[in-house]
């Protein structure tokens, strides 16, 4: 990417009602984004902001018993407060409500107006409140607005026009030069589809004898502006068009992100009115799909609201963040679940990204005496976590160019698996049992620091909170992506553990714990001690291990997930305790008759032994 300035904005919410996981997930994707520039050094400006005008504001406003303007403030507010307490990155907040705003929505009319891009006359035709736009026969699904399936009304009445249909061919003509202007593709094909069809002229006013709340046209005041022209001016009024700073600055590297369904004003209304207001256009259009619930569209004006809130509340904002933007592949819908969110939690976060924190430092912190080590000469096992590393930050930037967040994090975890695998085969715990290889762990050590140091940094736009924790502990430098080299982390910078990072959900249980069982569900569990005669790793398993227990009399063998904290040779002689009458399964090829119990504590296992001596088989209860 040579562009190193950057200008994004997210849609602007109707404040017709309160933010929800729609809304957040345009808001955090931009935020990511934006981070992730910053990241790089980039000059970046992020702009969001809320539409309070039109009759959709003024129906459900009435609705409330509420004044226009009193109910706009309320829900903006809310929209505000939601992206403060997301921690949002905005550098501003536009309200289309604010005199800044208005002016340049004005300057703009009466400039089109003069250039005799406006004129006066009649339509008639079918209108969606919902959408806040009139559907060409074409469009029409059933009789009812494909987007809202509601009735559509018949509307026709005396008003202005924007004469949209002169740019049909230019903006084809665009479109086809230019095929990087909307992405991903699939939406840049839908613009041209919409063109195959005559483009009609935009009606840009409303009578106020049947709507006040809006924009009054300069050149008549008879009329207010129609919402979309109103709205999508915001991209340029919260610059200070046409003499701001800003506007000078940013608005040639303008990129606005929106969802699939605000297509046709973005990509058809205002490309054409920026044309004709001889404003520059903007560099590209990003769209995101939607997220479904139950397979069913999921928006304020369907029903079916998610209050972001309630989630992210509940597993945390880094972990909501994640999931949304792990989960859609960008451009395409995606289906949201609770389940789905907890599963990622459990896996990629508290698993992946939690343990490897926590084992990493801790094992720097009780083999390294809390400094980090000099390294001694790489290896090529060293090698390869490197080479991993530089392979995730360029794959990460070329997701990023695209928006592919999904991309970005699954090449990130391309990295942690690396690392991950890395810890189990040079078992830093094992060498830091033998004095000889002194020299060795301390390499191991320091790449597992770095790779740690690279993480807090690659992860910063989309785990924030996550990231600074992980960086604070291994020397607190601040997130550049030009810090990311290999060797920049100076060998005695104080590295603390970092636990809890993301502590692990058990599905379905309340906060006490488990659901409660009657006490005969628990006798049928038998529970018995087992004298461990001989354990075996399996060899394409890195948790597994093989045991041969003896219970009473018997000799069977149990697969124990534990290879990755319990040396085999450590456990032979000692007492464990099983659960006896399990229905054999077969983990990696091995028949298991009975599994070994161990408590588990952000990663950390702790097998369940006896404080006295009794023979195997005892019973336990
Ligand atoms: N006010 C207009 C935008 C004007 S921009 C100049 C508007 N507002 S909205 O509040 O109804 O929706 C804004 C955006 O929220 C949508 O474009 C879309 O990006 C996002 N989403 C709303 N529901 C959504 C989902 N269910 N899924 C994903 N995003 C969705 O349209």
């Amino acid at each position: 990417m040579a562009d190193r300035t950057f200008y994004l904005t997210t849609p602007i919410y109707y404040v017709n009602a309160r933010p929800h996981l729609g809304h957040s997930y345009a808001t955090i994707a931009a935020d990511a984004m934006c981070r992730y520039r910053r990241l790089r050094g980039d000059r970046v400006y992020f702009l969001t902001g809320t539409d309070e005008h039109g009759e959709r504001i003024a129906q459900v406003a009435a609705a409330a018993g509420m004044t226009p303007p009193a109910y706009a403030d309320q829900i903006s507010r809310a929209f505000r407060e939601t992206w403060q307490r997301l921690g949002i990155t905005n550098d501003d907040f536009i309200r289309t409500t604010e005199p800044r705003h208005a002016k340049v929505v004005q300057a703009i009319l009466q400039k089109l107006y003069d250039a005799g891009e406006i004129y006066f006359g009649e339509y008639g035709g079918w209108y969606c409140y919902g959408c806040e736009r009139f559907y060409t026969e074409k469009e029409i699904v059933d009789g009812k607005c494909p987007d809202h399936q509601t009735a559509l009304t018949f509307i026709k009445e005396k008003n202005y026009f924007f004469k949209m249909s002169k740019y049909q061919d230019w903006l084809i003509k665009h479109l086809e030069d230019n095929p990087g202007f909307i992405q991903p593709e699939r939406y840049r094909n839908e613009v041209l589809g919409f063109l195959r069809e005559p483009l009609q002229d935009l009606s840009i006013s409303r009578p106020k004898a049947r709507l006040q709340w809006g924009i009054p046209l300069p050149f008549d005041d008879q009329y207010v502006t129609y919402v979309w022209f109103d709205a999508l001016i915001n991209y340029v009024s919260a610059l200070e068009y046409p003499d701001g700073a800003l506007y000078k600055d940013f608005w040639p590297h303008a990129e606005h992100l929106i969802g699939k369904d605000i297509l046709k004003p973005h990509g058809v209304y205002w490309p054409t009115m920026l044309k004709a207001a001889g404003i520059p256009l903007y560099k590209r259009l990003d769209v995101h799909g939607y997220w479904t619930i139950g397979g069913g569209k999921m928006s304020k004006s369907v029903g079916n609201v998610v209050e972001a809130f309630e989630l992210t509340d509940k597993y945390g904002h880094d972990a909501f963040r994640y999931f949304l933007l792990r989960e859609m592949n960008f451009g395409l819908d995606a289906s949201f679940s609770e389940e789905a969110l907890v599963g990622r939690l459990n896996a990629d976060l508290a698993n992946d990204l939690g343990n490897l924190a926590s084992r990493a430092t801790t094992m720097i912190v009780n083999f390294g005496g809390g400094r980090v080590p000099s390294p001694g000469p790489e290896t090529d096992e060293d090698a390869v976590v490197r080479a991993a590393l530089a392979r995730a930050a360029l794959d990460v930037d070329e997701a990023m160019e695209e928006f592919a967040f999904q991309r970005a994090l699954s090449a990130i975890w391309e990295f942690l698996g690396v690392v991950n695998r890395y810890v189990d085969a040079t078992a830093p715990w094992a060498l830091a049992k033998d004095p000889s290889k002194r020299g060795r762990l301390d390499t191991v050590l320091y790449a597992l620091a770095e790779s740690l140091r690279a993480t807090g940094i690659l992860i910063e736009p989309f785990l924030p909170e996550a990231a600074g924790k992980i960086r604070a502990a291994v020397g607190g430098a601040p997130a550049r992506l030009s810090d990311l080299a290999w060797g920049r982390l100076a060998p005695g910078t104080a590295v603390h553990k970092v636990s809890g990072l993301f502590p692990r959900i058990e599905p379905d249980k309340s906060s006490t714990g488990a659901a409660k069982i009657p006490m005969a569900d628990f006798a049928k569990v038998e529970l018995r001690v087992a004298e461990v005669l001989a354990a075996e790793r399996l060899p394409k398993s890195k948790k597994l291990l093989k045991l041969t227990v003896k219970v009473g009399d018997e000799t069977r063998t149990v697969v124990a997930g534990i290879a990755e904290q319990y040396e085999p040779g450590s456990l032979v002689g000692r007492k464990v305790v099983i659960v006896a009458n399990l229905q054999p399964a077969t983990l990696m090829g091995v028949e298991s008759n009975g599994m070994v119990l161990a408590a588990e504590h952000e990663g950390t296992l702790a097998l369940l032994t006896l404080d006295k001596d009794v023979p195997p088989g005892s019973q336990v209860k």
